[in-house]
């Protein structure tokens, strides 16, 4: 069976993109492959947080992964820091990269732009973090959105760098990407990715905004000064952004979607995808009050999934170790 790997930071509330996106993808592969999910508090810290936000944001991410349909007893499901073998082996492979290739990171470039002069070695080396998370796991697969892709294809080149230094250690992994929904957009300005640090929150919508939140947004949503739903993202790029979105909600085909608005203004349309949303949202807001309400279960999936996850892990770093010339004892 070919193993799945992906993560989430515990950083604010997760919008539609990261749903759509990534989330999403992550439940189906839980029948065909060995899954595991990881929320990632070590990367969280790349930026500065305050302690009680993030503990609380990490039972919040787990609570959300449960409720949209990761089963913590098919998929491993756990809390980066609570396995200390991702720290380990992010020191060991920060010793087979090199400066210019993450200098070359695009993330890198954007959020260091924000931190001024004082750019922490901990978001340079995030890339290095992530690689070791995939790594460590012998993983084929990891289903994220397009924003991550150079950092899986990174992984891949320190994975072979290092197989070819010594002998092969790593398996190589793949980037996978759902067919819509790779690249959700901010509602407001569609030429820019939706995401939750956004200043204007009318860009983009939480996966626990209430319907009517939901449907506001939608109304609001920028498209252009043409009346035709179709989709061609060069030239009408909110439009577009909005078809792949109903497409991600109910599964319809773009070409049935243009069909299904042919005639119709823009008012019903983002009405339809707005009203299509919430309904997406209702059963996992309702399912994951459920399970915040219940820390101490919370807490028991953390530390039985870190356990498995664990034991996983160690195999690779103990051969990696070997490699490296460390002594095992
Ligand atoms: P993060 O927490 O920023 O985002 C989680 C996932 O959501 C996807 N995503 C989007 N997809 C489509 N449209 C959008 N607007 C959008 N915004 C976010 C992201 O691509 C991602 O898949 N470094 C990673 C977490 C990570 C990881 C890993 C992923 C850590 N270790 C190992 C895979 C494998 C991150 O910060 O994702």
């Amino acid at each position: 069976k070919k193993i799945v790997y992906s993560g989430i930071q515990p950083s604010g509330t997760f919008t539609i993109g990261n749903y759509f996106g990534a989330m999403k993808n992550w439940v189906p592969m839980q029948e065909a492959y060995d899954c595991l999910y990881c929320v990632v508090d070590l990367h969280a810290i790349t930026v500065p947080q305050v302690p009680a936000d993030l503990r609380r944001r990490t039972y919040e991410s787990l609570a959300i992964l449960m409720a949209v349909g990761i089963d913590p007893d098919k998929s491993i499901l756990y809390v980066q820091s609570h396995v200390p073998a991702h720290t380990e082996l992010t020191w060991i492979l920060n010793c087979f990269s090199y400066m210019g290739e993450l200098s070359r990171m695009t993330q890198y470039k954007d959020k260091s732009k924000k931190q001024g002069n004082n750019i922490r070695v901990g978001l340079f080396d995030y890339p290095v973090l992530m690689a070791a998370d995939i790594l460590l796991y012998q993983s084929d697969l990891v289903p994220v959105g397009n924003d991550q892709k150079q950092h899986v294809e990174l992984a891949r080149d320190i994975a072979s760098r290092f197989n070819q230094q010594f002998s092969p250690t790593f398996k190589l992994p793949e980037p996978y990407f759902g067919e819509t929904g790779a690249r959700i957009m901010s509602l407001q300005e569609p030429g820019r990715k939706m995401s939750k640090s956004d200043e204007n929150i009318n860009g983009f919508v939480s996966l626990l905004d209430d319907p009517d939140t939901v449907i506001r947004k939608f109304k609001r949503a920028v498209t252009d000064s043409d009346t035709e739903v179709r989709h061609d993202r060069e030239n009408k790029p909110g439009v577009s952004n909005l078809m792949e979105i109903y497409n991600c909600t109910t599964g319809r085909s773009l070409e049935a979607i243009q069909r299904e608005f042919e005639g119709k203004g823009y008012g019903d349309f983002k009405l339809a995808v707005g009203e299509s949303v919430a309904e997406t949202l209702r059963p996992i807001q309702e399912e994951y009050k459920r399970l915040l309400a219940d820390k101490g279960y919370l807490e028991s999936v953390m530390k039985q999934n870190a356990e498995r996850a664990a034991k996983i892990a160690y195999k690779t770093l103990m051969k990696v170790r070997k490699k490296t010339g460390f002594i095992n004892l």
